[in-house]
């Protein structure tokens, strides 16, 4: 009695201090198309998921024949359940949205490309009414030189300060900053060129995460490969300091065709990770990673605007067990 009650104690212990580490090569599981767009729309893309009362909050890109909008989907409580959630179209459009709750000022925030500045934001205090968001105020004023220009922007807090990544199709990632208690508000014109690579090493789709139990953080950034789209990843001790390459290439990503294990498509592209709560601090468990992805048929073609994405979620199938610090 008394060794099976120590037994358990002891089991107890160990399960609650569990903490994962990354392994040196990632495998994935993948599910099939989630859902389809709704009438009128041909793709669903660049996804943000924020969790929001036990079930998922997604917002989304839409493109119909001839243009770029966006959606919310209604709350679902599990993936299986996606292609039943109500899809309700915005207007104004929030292209490219980041979706996050602002835990120091009690409010949510939507941000998006392509308002009347490079990026913005709005607010809203229930973000499961996809109309019912703030108008747009101005979040960034950058411009940057390529052809899109300053693109696929996201946000990230530490204690002290919160950040702005974005990127450019161009092989650079960028950053700005301010002090946390000036948020919302925008981070002006002024940033840093944070990675240098090639057009298609450092593409788009920028997403940074604090790794749960840690103080390190993740950077994922889409790549155009010779097979399909691929996430690769970088990491860092402070979000203000230098990123180091963890996985980079197409043959062996942090996510992408050579391990993602989905049959549908050959593309892994824009959305991102389930995280552990909705705040600032875009926390994700290491423990429990799941990526929820844009894909398309291998064989669609054609017009960018009018192939067919639509999302999937990649399971990682093999977390190393941690304590990551003793790796
Ligand atoms: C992926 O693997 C996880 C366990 O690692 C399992 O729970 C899940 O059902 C799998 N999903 C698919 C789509 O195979
Ligand atoms: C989905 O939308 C329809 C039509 O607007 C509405 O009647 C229904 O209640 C919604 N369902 C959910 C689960 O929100
Ligand atoms: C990247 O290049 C820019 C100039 O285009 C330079 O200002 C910046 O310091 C470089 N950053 C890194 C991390 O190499
Ligand atoms: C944000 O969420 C994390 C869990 O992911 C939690 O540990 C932290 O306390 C939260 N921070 C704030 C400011 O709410």
């Amino acid at each position: 009695m008394m060794r099976l009650s120590l037994a358990l104690l002891a089991s107890a212990a160990t399960v609650a201090a569990q903490t994962c580490a990354f392994p040196s090569s990632n495998h994935w599981n993948s599910t099939g198309v989630l859902a389809t767009p709704k009438a009128g729309w041909v793709a669903l893309k660049d996804f943000t998921i924020a969790p929001y009362n036990g079930q998922h909050l997604v917002y989304a890109t839409t493109h119909d024949s001839t243009s770029w909008g966006s959606m919310a989907f209604g709350l679902f409580p599990d993936f299986n359940q996606m292609a039943s959630a109500n899809q309700t179209g915005m207007s104004p459009a929030a292209v490219a949205p980041t979706l996050f709750y602002f835990a120091p000022k009690s409010i949510w925030i939507l941000a998006h490309q392509w308002g009347s500045t490079s990026f913005s934001y709005r607010t809203s205090t229930d973000p499961t009414n996809p109309n019912g968001w703030s108008s747009a105020q101005a979040l960034s004023t950058a411009v940057v030189s390529s052809s899109t220009g300053a693109i696929d922007q996201t946000l990230i807090a530490d204690s002290t300060t919160i950040y702005l990544f974005f990127c450019g199709d161009n092989g650079k990632i960028y950053r700005s900053s301010m002090p946390i208690g000036n948020f919302p508000s925008s981070f002006g014109s002024s940033y840093t060129t944070i990675l240098n690579d090639t057009t298609n090493n450092l593409f788009e789709a920028v997403q940074v995460y604090k790794i749960k139990g840690e103080t390190k953080y993740l950077m994922l950034v889409e790549s155009i490969g010779t097979n399909g789209r691929y996430f690769r990843s970088y990491t860092a001790t402070s979000l203000g300091g230098s990123w180091t390459a963890e996985k980079t290439s197409e043959s062996d990503p942090f996510a992408g065709k050579a391990n993602s294990g989905a049959t549908w498509t050959n593309d892994i592209s824009h959305g991102e990770l389930v995280r552990d709560s909705n705040n600032q601090t875009f926390t994700v468990d290491p423990c429990n990673l799941r990526l929820l992805y844009q894909g398309r048929s291998p064989t669609s073609s054609g017009d960018y605007g009018l192939l067919p994405y639509r999302p999937g979620l990649l399971t990682l199938t093999n977390p190393g067990l941690g304590p990551r610090d003793t790796k």
